[in-house]
Protein backbone atom coordinates (compact mmCIF):
# COMPACT_ATOMS: atom_id res chain seq x y z
CA UNK A 1 0.00 0.00 0.00
CA UNK A 2 1.01 3.43 -0.36
CA UNK A 3 0.81 5.26 2.80
CA UNK A 4 1.78 8.66 4.11
CA UNK A 5 3.12 9.06 8.21
CA UNK A 6 2.12 12.84 9.03
CA UNK A 7 5.15 12.79 12.00
CA UNK A 8 6.70 10.14 10.17
CA UNK A 9 10.46 10.76 11.43
CA UNK A 10 9.31 10.97 15.22
CA UNK A 11 10.33 7.97 17.62
CA UNK A 12 7.17 5.91 17.03
CA UNK A 13 6.57 7.17 13.38
CA UNK A 14 10.27 6.08 12.42
CA UNK A 15 9.66 2.65 13.77
CA UNK A 16 6.75 2.21 12.33
CA UNK A 17 8.23 3.35 8.84
CA UNK A 18 10.41 0.78 9.30
CA UNK A 19 8.49 -2.02 9.57
CA UNK A 20 6.57 -1.12 6.86
CA UNK A 21 8.92 -0.91 4.60
CA UNK A 22 9.93 -4.45 5.51
CA UNK A 23 6.57 -5.56 4.90
CA UNK A 24 6.77 -3.91 1.29
CA UNK A 25 4.67 -0.81 1.61
CA UNK A 26 5.41 3.02 -0.31
CA UNK A 27 5.86 4.82 2.51
CA UNK A 28 6.07 8.17 2.51
CA UNK A 29 7.05 10.32 5.53
CA UNK A 30 5.79 14.29 6.00
CA UNK A 31 7.40 15.75 8.75
CA UNK A 32 7.94 19.55 9.42
CA UNK A 33 11.40 18.10 11.71
CA UNK A 34 9.99 20.46 15.14
CA UNK A 35 10.73 16.97 17.20
CA UNK A 36 13.06 15.38 14.81
CA UNK A 37 16.26 15.44 12.85
CA UNK A 38 16.53 15.06 9.14
CA UNK A 39 19.42 12.20 9.60
CA UNK A 40 16.31 9.67 10.45
CA UNK A 41 15.67 9.16 7.25
CA UNK A 42 19.03 7.67 6.49
CA UNK A 43 19.01 5.81 9.56
CA UNK A 44 15.79 4.28 8.27
CA UNK A 45 16.84 3.24 5.16
CA UNK A 46 19.75 1.56 6.56
CA UNK A 47 17.93 -0.34 8.80
CA UNK A 48 15.24 -1.30 5.85
CA UNK A 49 16.94 -2.05 3.12
CA UNK A 50 14.90 0.75 0.85
CA UNK A 51 14.97 4.26 1.13
CA UNK A 52 11.11 6.21 2.13
CA UNK A 53 10.11 9.28 0.27
CA UNK A 54 10.64 12.25 2.66
CA UNK A 55 8.85 15.46 2.63
CA UNK A 56 9.56 18.27 4.74
CA UNK A 57 6.18 20.11 5.63
CA UNK A 58 3.73 21.13 8.34
CA UNK A 59 0.55 19.65 8.32
CA UNK A 60 -1.47 22.96 8.62
CA UNK A 61 -0.44 23.28 4.78
CA UNK A 62 -3.00 22.01 3.73
CA UNK A 63 -1.79 22.62 -0.14
CA UNK A 64 1.09 20.57 0.29
CA UNK A 65 -0.69 18.03 1.86
CA UNK A 66 -3.39 17.59 -0.98
CA UNK A 67 -0.07 18.19 -3.36
CA UNK A 68 1.84 15.18 -1.53
CA UNK A 69 -1.29 12.95 -1.57
CA UNK A 70 -2.43 13.15 -5.35
CA UNK A 71 1.02 13.29 -6.68
CA UNK A 72 2.28 10.33 -4.41
CA UNK A 73 -1.47 8.57 -5.45
CA UNK A 74 -1.67 7.86 -1.67
CA UNK A 75 -4.01 4.74 -0.20
CA UNK A 76 -3.64 5.61 3.36
CA UNK A 77 -2.66 7.75 6.37
CA UNK A 78 -1.23 7.31 9.71
CA UNK A 79 -0.92 9.87 11.52
CA UNK A 80 1.63 10.45 14.17
CA UNK A 81 2.34 14.30 13.85
CA UNK A 82 1.68 16.21 16.86
CA UNK A 83 3.35 17.78 19.84
CA UNK A 84 3.28 16.03 23.10
CA UNK A 85 4.40 17.63 25.87
CA UNK A 86 2.17 17.74 28.57
CA UNK A 87 3.43 20.30 31.15
CA UNK A 88 4.30 22.77 28.02
CA UNK A 89 0.52 22.05 26.63
CA UNK A 90 -0.74 23.71 30.21
CA UNK A 91 1.94 26.51 29.69
CA UNK A 92 1.32 27.09 26.10
CA UNK A 93 -2.64 25.43 24.95
CA UNK A 94 -2.72 27.14 21.60
CA UNK A 95 0.11 25.83 19.95
CA UNK A 96 -1.38 22.41 21.16
CA UNK A 97 -4.73 23.61 19.60
CA UNK A 98 -3.07 24.86 16.80
CA UNK A 99 -0.70 22.37 16.08
CA UNK A 100 -2.33 19.39 16.94
CA UNK A 101 -6.58 20.26 16.56
CA UNK A 102 -6.25 22.68 13.32
CA UNK A 103 -3.36 20.73 11.69
CA UNK A 104 -5.23 17.61 12.10
CA UNK A 105 -8.62 19.39 10.17
CA UNK A 106 -5.96 20.48 7.65
CA UNK A 107 -5.04 16.85 7.00
CA UNK A 108 -8.73 15.71 7.29
CA UNK A 109 -9.85 17.85 4.87
CA UNK A 110 -7.10 17.39 2.39
CA UNK A 111 -7.21 13.63 2.59
CA UNK A 112 -11.11 14.39 1.88
CA UNK A 113 -10.25 16.50 -1.51
CA UNK A 114 -8.04 13.90 -2.47
CA UNK A 115 -10.60 11.12 -1.75
CA UNK A 116 -8.28 9.26 0.73
CA UNK A 117 -10.30 7.19 3.30
CA UNK A 118 -8.15 5.03 5.71
CA UNK A 119 -6.83 6.75 8.55
CA UNK A 120 -4.64 4.97 11.41
CA UNK A 121 -4.93 8.01 14.17
CA UNK A 122 -2.07 8.20 17.29
CA UNK A 123 -4.43 8.50 20.15
CA UNK A 124 -3.91 7.88 24.10
CA UNK A 125 -4.37 6.00 27.13
CA UNK A 126 -4.64 9.57 28.40
CA UNK A 127 -8.38 9.69 27.05
CA UNK A 128 -9.35 7.29 29.75
CA UNK A 129 -8.00 9.94 32.35
CA UNK A 130 -8.21 8.68 36.02
CA UNK A 131 -9.20 4.84 35.34
CA UNK A 132 -12.38 3.90 36.72
CA UNK A 133 -11.29 0.25 36.49
CA UNK A 134 -8.35 -1.97 35.74
CA UNK A 135 -7.25 -3.17 33.21
CA UNK A 136 -8.71 -0.55 30.70
CA UNK A 137 -11.02 -1.71 28.12
CA UNK A 138 -12.24 0.63 25.20
CA UNK A 139 -15.35 0.54 26.39
CA UNK A 140 -14.94 2.16 29.72
CA UNK A 141 -15.15 5.95 29.26
CA UNK A 142 -13.12 8.45 28.01
CA UNK A 143 -12.83 11.15 30.53
CA UNK A 144 -12.27 15.39 30.69
CA UNK A 145 -8.40 15.26 30.25
CA UNK A 146 -6.45 17.08 32.98
CA UNK A 147 -4.45 18.86 30.67
CA UNK A 148 -4.82 20.31 27.05
CA UNK A 149 -2.42 17.55 25.41
CA UNK A 150 -4.60 14.77 26.41
CA UNK A 151 -8.05 17.18 25.23
CA UNK A 152 -6.65 17.30 21.73
CA UNK A 153 -6.25 13.85 21.46
CA UNK A 154 -9.94 13.17 22.86
CA UNK A 155 -10.92 15.98 20.58
CA UNK A 156 -9.24 14.29 17.62
CA UNK A 157 -10.99 10.93 18.55
CA UNK A 158 -14.50 12.53 18.68
CA UNK A 159 -13.89 14.34 15.33
CA UNK A 160 -13.00 11.44 13.34
CA UNK A 161 -16.38 9.65 14.85
CA UNK A 162 -18.36 11.99 13.83
CA UNK A 163 -16.72 12.05 10.28
CA UNK A 164 -17.51 8.04 10.30
CA UNK A 165 -20.66 8.83 10.78
CA UNK A 166 -21.27 11.58 7.91
CA UNK A 167 -19.26 9.18 5.72
CA UNK A 168 -19.57 5.51 5.95
CA UNK A 169 -17.05 4.76 3.01
CA UNK A 170 -14.29 5.56 5.60
CA UNK A 171 -11.93 3.41 7.93
CA UNK A 172 -10.31 4.85 10.54
CA UNK A 173 -8.59 3.23 13.25
CA UNK A 174 -7.62 5.40 16.65
CA UNK A 175 -5.06 3.26 18.40
CA UNK A 176 -4.74 3.93 22.07
CA UNK A 177 -1.04 3.89 22.88
CA UNK A 178 -0.16 2.72 26.58
CA UNK A 179 3.42 3.77 27.38
CA UNK A 180 6.02 2.90 24.51
CA UNK A 181 9.32 2.92 25.46
CA UNK A 182 12.23 1.10 24.04
CA UNK A 183 14.32 1.49 20.58
CA UNK A 184 14.99 -0.61 17.32
CA UNK A 185 17.45 -3.33 18.26
CA UNK A 186 20.47 -1.84 16.30
CA UNK A 187 20.39 1.15 18.55
CA UNK A 188 19.88 3.59 15.17
CA UNK A 189 16.70 4.77 16.02
CA UNK A 190 14.94 5.47 19.22
CA UNK A 191 13.73 8.14 21.64
CA UNK A 192 16.15 11.52 22.32
CA UNK A 193 14.22 14.11 23.61
CA UNK A 194 15.65 17.74 23.62
CA UNK A 195 16.18 19.35 27.06
CA UNK A 196 15.18 17.18 30.34
CA UNK A 197 13.17 14.35 29.90
CA UNK A 198 9.79 14.37 30.91
CA UNK A 199 9.36 10.67 30.57
CA UNK A 200 10.64 8.13 32.51
CA UNK A 201 12.53 6.17 30.54
CA UNK A 202 14.36 8.47 28.42
CA UNK A 203 15.57 9.79 31.94
CA UNK A 204 16.57 6.38 33.65
CA UNK A 205 18.34 5.91 30.76
CA UNK A 206 20.47 9.15 30.74
CA UNK A 207 20.87 8.76 34.00
CA UNK A 208 22.46 5.07 33.81
CA UNK A 209 24.73 6.78 30.64
CA UNK A 210 26.06 9.37 33.56
CA UNK A 211 24.40 12.04 31.40
CA UNK A 212 22.22 12.91 33.99
CA UNK A 213 22.87 12.72 37.96
CA UNK A 214 19.94 10.39 40.01
CA UNK A 215 16.27 10.06 38.70
CA UNK A 216 13.47 11.65 40.79
CA UNK A 217 10.60 9.18 41.75
CA UNK A 218 7.54 11.08 41.62
CA UNK A 219 5.89 9.47 44.69
CA UNK A 220 5.84 6.62 46.28
CA UNK A 221 2.16 6.58 48.51
CA UNK A 222 0.05 4.97 45.78
CA UNK A 223 -2.24 2.50 46.47
CA UNK A 224 0.49 -0.10 44.51
CA UNK A 225 2.24 -2.61 45.49
CA UNK A 226 5.20 -0.55 46.21
CA UNK A 227 3.72 2.50 46.80
CA UNK A 228 5.18 4.29 43.13
CA UNK A 229 3.20 4.71 39.83
CA UNK A 230 2.48 1.20 37.50
CA UNK A 231 1.87 1.70 33.72
CA UNK A 232 1.49 -0.63 30.85
CA UNK A 233 4.85 -0.52 29.08
CA UNK A 234 4.73 -1.56 25.35
CA UNK A 235 7.93 -2.10 22.98
CA UNK A 236 7.70 0.66 20.26
CA UNK A 237 8.64 -2.41 17.91
CA UNK A 238 5.49 -4.07 19.20
CA UNK A 239 3.85 -0.66 18.81
CA UNK A 240 5.23 -0.48 15.01
CA UNK A 241 3.84 -3.66 14.29
CA UNK A 242 0.36 -2.82 15.60
CA UNK A 243 0.25 0.09 13.18
CA UNK A 244 1.24 -2.60 9.96
CA UNK A 245 -2.07 -4.69 11.48
CA UNK A 246 -4.60 -1.76 11.48
CA UNK A 247 -3.30 -1.00 8.13
CA UNK A 248 -4.62 -4.43 6.91
CA UNK A 249 -7.33 -4.08 9.01
CA UNK A 250 -8.43 -1.03 7.75
CA UNK A 251 -7.75 -2.18 4.65
CA UNK A 252 -11.03 -4.49 4.96
CA UNK A 253 -13.23 -2.84 7.37
CA UNK A 254 -15.00 0.35 7.39
CA UNK A 255 -16.78 3.10 9.96
CA UNK A 256 -14.87 3.99 13.42
CA UNK A 257 -13.19 1.83 15.76
CA UNK A 258 -10.74 2.27 19.16
CA UNK A 259 -8.57 -0.33 20.08
CA UNK A 260 -5.60 -0.28 23.07
CA UNK A 261 -2.10 -0.84 21.77
CA UNK A 262 -0.29 -1.96 25.48
CA UNK A 263 0.97 -5.37 27.11
CA UNK A 264 -1.63 -5.64 29.36
CA UNK A 265 0.51 -5.47 32.58
CA UNK A 266 1.61 -3.37 34.23
CA UNK A 267 4.96 -2.42 36.13
CA UNK A 268 5.58 0.01 38.74
CA UNK A 269 8.69 2.98 38.74
CA UNK A 270 10.89 1.18 40.95
CA UNK A 271 10.21 -2.43 38.80
CA UNK A 272 11.33 -0.10 36.15
CA UNK A 273 14.41 1.11 37.69
CA UNK A 274 15.41 -2.11 38.13
CA UNK A 275 15.09 -3.88 34.98
CA UNK A 276 17.05 -1.05 33.59
CA UNK A 277 20.19 -1.88 36.06
CA UNK A 278 19.95 -5.39 35.14
CA UNK A 279 19.67 -4.51 31.23
CA UNK A 280 22.47 -2.02 31.57
CA UNK A 281 24.56 -3.14 34.41
CA UNK A 282 24.36 0.26 36.16
CA UNK A 283 23.21 1.38 39.03
CA UNK A 284 20.42 4.07 38.82
CA UNK A 285 20.81 6.45 41.96
CA UNK A 286 16.91 8.32 42.70
CA UNK A 287 15.37 9.89 45.17
CA UNK A 288 11.84 10.21 46.06
CA UNK A 289 10.14 13.12 45.42
CA UNK A 290 6.22 14.41 46.20
CA UNK A 291 3.89 12.79 43.46
CA UNK A 292 4.09 14.65 40.16
CA UNK A 293 0.75 16.80 39.44
CA UNK A 294 -1.53 15.48 37.11
CA UNK A 295 -0.31 11.84 37.61
CA UNK A 296 -2.21 8.71 38.11
CA UNK A 297 -1.92 6.01 40.09
CA UNK A 298 -1.86 3.17 37.57
CA UNK A 299 -3.36 2.28 34.18
CA UNK A 300 -2.94 -0.99 32.26
CA UNK A 301 -5.48 -2.76 29.54
CA UNK A 302 -6.83 -5.27 28.66
CA UNK A 303 -5.14 -5.84 24.63
CA UNK A 304 -7.38 -8.68 23.74
CA UNK A 305 -9.32 -6.49 21.63
CA UNK A 306 -6.35 -5.77 19.10
CA UNK A 307 -5.69 -9.43 19.66
CA UNK A 308 -9.36 -10.23 17.68
CA UNK A 309 -9.73 -7.98 15.28
CA UNK A 310 -6.15 -6.93 14.51
CA UNK A 311 -4.25 -10.00 14.81
CA UNK A 312 -1.88 -8.24 17.14
CA UNK A 313 -0.52 -9.00 20.41
CA UNK A 314 3.09 -7.31 22.39
CA UNK A 315 5.66 -9.81 22.07
CA UNK A 316 8.68 -8.37 23.67
CA UNK A 317 9.88 -7.91 28.08
CA UNK A 318 10.32 -5.28 29.36
CA UNK A 319 14.00 -7.20 29.85
CA UNK A 320 13.63 -6.64 25.98
CA UNK A 321 12.57 -2.74 25.92
CA UNK A 322 15.35 -2.14 28.76
CA UNK A 323 17.94 -3.67 26.75
CA UNK A 324 17.21 -1.85 23.43
CA UNK A 325 16.97 1.49 25.34
CA UNK A 326 20.58 0.81 26.80
CA UNK A 327 21.65 0.15 23.17
CA UNK A 328 20.23 3.24 21.96
CA UNK A 329 21.36 5.51 24.43
CA UNK A 330 24.92 4.02 24.59
CA UNK A 331 25.20 4.66 20.56
CA UNK A 332 23.30 7.81 20.79
CA UNK A 333 25.22 9.81 23.78
CA UNK A 334 28.36 8.65 21.37
CA UNK A 335 26.92 9.67 18.43
CA UNK A 336 26.68 13.51 19.64
CA UNK A 337 30.17 13.01 21.64
CA UNK A 338 31.38 12.74 18.15
CA UNK A 339 33.22 9.68 19.66
CA UNK A 340 34.14 6.33 18.89
CA UNK A 341 33.51 4.60 22.15
CA UNK A 342 30.59 5.00 23.83
CA UNK A 343 30.79 5.90 27.50
CA UNK A 344 28.53 3.11 27.93
CA UNK A 345 31.07 0.44 27.70
P1 LIG B 1 7.63 12.58 18.36
O1 LIG B 1 7.62 13.97 18.84
O2 LIG B 1 8.89 11.81 18.43
O3 LIG B 1 7.10 12.53 16.85
C1 LIG B 1 6.14 13.43 16.35
C2 LIG B 1 6.66 13.95 15.01
O4 LIG B 1 5.70 14.86 14.49
C3 LIG B 1 7.98 14.70 15.13
O5 LIG B 1 8.89 14.20 14.17
C4 LIG B 1 7.61 16.16 14.80
O6 LIG B 1 8.66 16.84 14.15
C5 LIG B 1 6.38 15.97 13.95
N1 LIG B 1 5.44 17.11 13.96
C6 LIG B 1 4.93 17.75 15.03
N2 LIG B 1 4.08 18.72 14.65
C7 LIG B 1 4.05 18.68 13.29
C8 LIG B 1 3.36 19.42 12.30
N3 LIG B 1 2.57 20.45 12.63
N4 LIG B 1 3.54 19.11 11.01
C9 LIG B 1 4.36 18.10 10.65
N5 LIG B 1 5.07 17.36 11.54
C10 LIG B 1 4.89 17.65 12.85
O7 LIG B 1 6.46 11.82 19.14
P2 LIG B 1 6.12 10.27 19.21
O8 LIG B 1 6.46 9.79 20.57
O9 LIG B 1 6.67 9.57 18.03
O10 LIG B 1 4.54 10.35 19.14
C11 LIG B 1 3.84 10.20 17.91
C12 LIG B 1 2.36 10.42 18.18
O11 LIG B 1 1.92 9.48 19.16
C13 LIG B 1 2.01 11.80 18.74
O12 LIG B 1 0.79 12.22 18.17
C14 LIG B 1 1.85 11.53 20.23
O13 LIG B 1 0.97 12.45 20.83
C15 LIG B 1 1.26 10.14 20.22
N6 LIG B 1 1.50 9.43 21.48
C16 LIG B 1 2.78 9.28 21.94
C17 LIG B 1 3.02 8.62 23.14
C18 LIG B 1 4.42 8.47 23.67
O14 LIG B 1 4.56 8.12 24.83
N7 LIG B 1 5.46 8.65 22.89
C19 LIG B 1 1.95 8.10 23.88
C20 LIG B 1 0.66 8.25 23.38
C21 LIG B 1 0.45 8.91 22.16
C1 LIG C 1 2.86 10.80 30.21
C2 LIG C 1 1.70 11.72 30.06
C3 LIG C 1 0.72 11.10 29.09
C4 LIG C 1 1.40 10.88 27.75
C5 LIG C 1 2.64 10.03 27.96
C6 LIG C 1 3.44 9.93 26.69
C7 LIG C 1 1.64 12.95 32.17
C8 LIG C 1 0.85 13.21 33.41
N1 LIG C 1 1.14 11.98 31.36
O1 LIG C 1 2.39 9.54 30.68
O2 LIG C 1 -0.40 11.95 28.92
O3 LIG C 1 0.51 10.23 26.84
O4 LIG C 1 3.47 10.62 28.96
O5 LIG C 1 4.01 11.15 26.36
O6 LIG C 1 2.63 13.56 31.92
N2 LIG C 1 8.13 9.18 36.63
C9 LIG C 1 9.06 9.37 37.63
N3 LIG C 1 10.14 10.17 37.36
C10 LIG C 1 10.33 10.78 36.16
C11 LIG C 1 9.37 10.58 35.15
C12 LIG C 1 8.28 9.77 35.42
O7 LIG C 1 8.94 8.84 38.74
O8 LIG C 1 11.33 11.51 35.99
C13 LIG C 1 7.00 8.28 36.90
C14 LIG C 1 5.64 8.94 36.75
O9 LIG C 1 5.25 9.51 37.96
C15 LIG C 1 4.78 7.74 36.30
C16 LIG C 1 5.75 6.86 35.51
O10 LIG C 1 7.06 7.25 35.91
O11 LIG C 1 4.35 7.01 37.43
C17 LIG C 1 5.61 7.04 33.99
O12 LIG C 1 5.72 8.42 33.68
P1 LIG C 1 5.86 8.96 32.18
O13 LIG C 1 6.92 8.19 31.46
O14 LIG C 1 6.01 10.44 32.24
O15 LIG C 1 4.48 8.57 31.50
P2 LIG C 1 2.99 8.89 31.96
O16 LIG C 1 2.92 9.85 33.06
O17 LIG C 1 2.30 7.59 32.14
Amino acid sequence: MRVLLTGGMGFIGSHTAVVLLEAGHEVVLYDNLSNSDAAVVDRITEIAGRRPVFIEGDIRDENLLVETLSSRAIEAVIHFAGLKAVGESVEKPLDYYDNNLAGSISLFKAMRSCGVKKLIFSSSSTVYGEPAQLPLTESCPTRKATNPYGRTKLQIEEMLSDLAVADPSLSIVCLRYFNPIGAHPSGLIGEDPNGIPNNLLPYVARVASGRLPELHVYGNDYATPDGTGVRDYIHVMDLAEGHAKALEYASHSRGWTAVNLGCGRGYSVLEVIHAFEKASGRKIPYRLEPRRNGDIAANWCDPSLAARLLGWKASRNIDDMCRDAWNFECRQSARQSHSETSCCK
